[in-house]
């Protein structure tokens, strides 16, 4: 990552979320990562809004997560694991299927019993073992941490760690370099891996940049948590069709991360997320799955001004 001409040499504080310098850790997944994942582009709305997005739903799998989760394999893989496990809504265990097989070792992915087909088959067109267990990220992530520890595999958190985050944040210094003068970025949160690692990038790197997350109504965990000052869980209702923000609460890495470095974080509807998903095929040209269109659902509504808004995947089922 090159940053503009006006961001070199920018000093900044480095202390952020984990360890010495979350920063520091961001840079060095930029490196780790660099043959894995590609830079994905910045699109401006064709219609003339000015709204702008970071077009992850082109990322290799077809999500963010292959950013996360290659950072945390490598460095796996560097101390001797052979086999990884996983629980994942889909895309991440797409990503960590993709890159054991890239790696040469196993995958196992716990996915829930509802999952996307079109997911699923990304995973075992792969070579990854594929196992169904109930329908909430509680479930599965005890079934995955359970089979590693009898198997002696590696568990890749699919949020709630400093690796994992430190990837997702390579997002947030790309869109940093790619569209300098932006103001806001709106970027959806489920168990907040990606809002938290973008929040460190930018916040560390371009303090006066606005970092607004994006959570369904009907997944309003991070929210409620975040006004409540405390992690707040919420389980039951009706799902929504962002299946990939279903978490049920915000990690316990993330959270405070969360609470420290993002400014706002906005609710949206079903009806605001299916019709960006539309906005996103009709006008955008681009096939995104509702989960990545979420922070174009808040953005559209909040106004484009200087805003980029991450699309974080495109594996929608047709
Ligand atoms: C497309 C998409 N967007 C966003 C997210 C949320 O990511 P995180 O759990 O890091 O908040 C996910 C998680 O699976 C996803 O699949």
């Amino acid at each position: 990552v090159r940053l503009p001409g006006r961001l070199r040499g920018f000093t900044c504080d480095t202390t952020g979320g984990f360890g010495m310098s979350s920063l520091k850790e961001i840079w060095n997944a930029c490196k780790r990562i660099e043959s894995i994942a590609i830079r994905t582009p910045i699109i401006e709305d064709p219609s003339g809004s000015g709204l702008r997005i970071k077009a992850e739903h082109l990322q290799r799998t077809g999500s963010f997560k292959v950013r996360g989760a290659a950072n945390r394999v490598v460095i796996a893989v560097e101390q001797g694991a052979k086999h990884v496990i996983t629980a994942s809504s889909g895309n991440h265990g797409k990503a960590v299927a993709f890159i054991a097989q890239r790696l040469g070792i196993k995958a196992t992915i716990i996915v829930p019993e509802d999952a996307r087909a079109i997911k699923v088959l990304g995973m075992t067109s792969c070579g990854a073992t594929v196992e169904r267990c109930g329908t909430t990220s509680d479930a599965r992530l005890a079934r995955a941490l359970d089979l590693s520890h009898q198997l002696g595999a590696t568990f890749v958190p699919p949020y709630d760690d400093q690796f994992v985050i430190a990837g997702q944040g390579t997002a947030g210094l790309e869109l940093l370099e790619q569209a300098p003068d932006v103001e806001v970025v709106y970027i959806p949160v489920g168990g907040g891996g990606l809002l938290s690692g973008m929040a460190l990038a930018i916040k560390q790197t371009c303090p006066w940049v606005k970092v607004v997350g994006v959570e369904p109504e009907l997944g309003n965990d991070t929210y409620l948590s975040y006004q409540k000052g405390e992690i707040v869980a919420v389980a039951g209702g009706a799902p929504s069709i962002a299946d990939g923000l279903r978490a049920v609460q915000p990690g316990s890495m993330t959270f405070p991360i969360m609470r420290r470095h993002v400014d706002e974080i906005m609710l949206v509807s079903e009806a605001e997320i299916e019709a960006a998903t539309r906005w996103m095929l009709t006008t955008m040209k681009q096939v995104v799955e509702p989960s990545g269109a979420v922070s174009v659902a808040a953005a559209r509504r909040a106004g484009p001004a200087r805003a980029v808004a991450l699309v974080s995947g495109g594996n929608l089922e047709v």
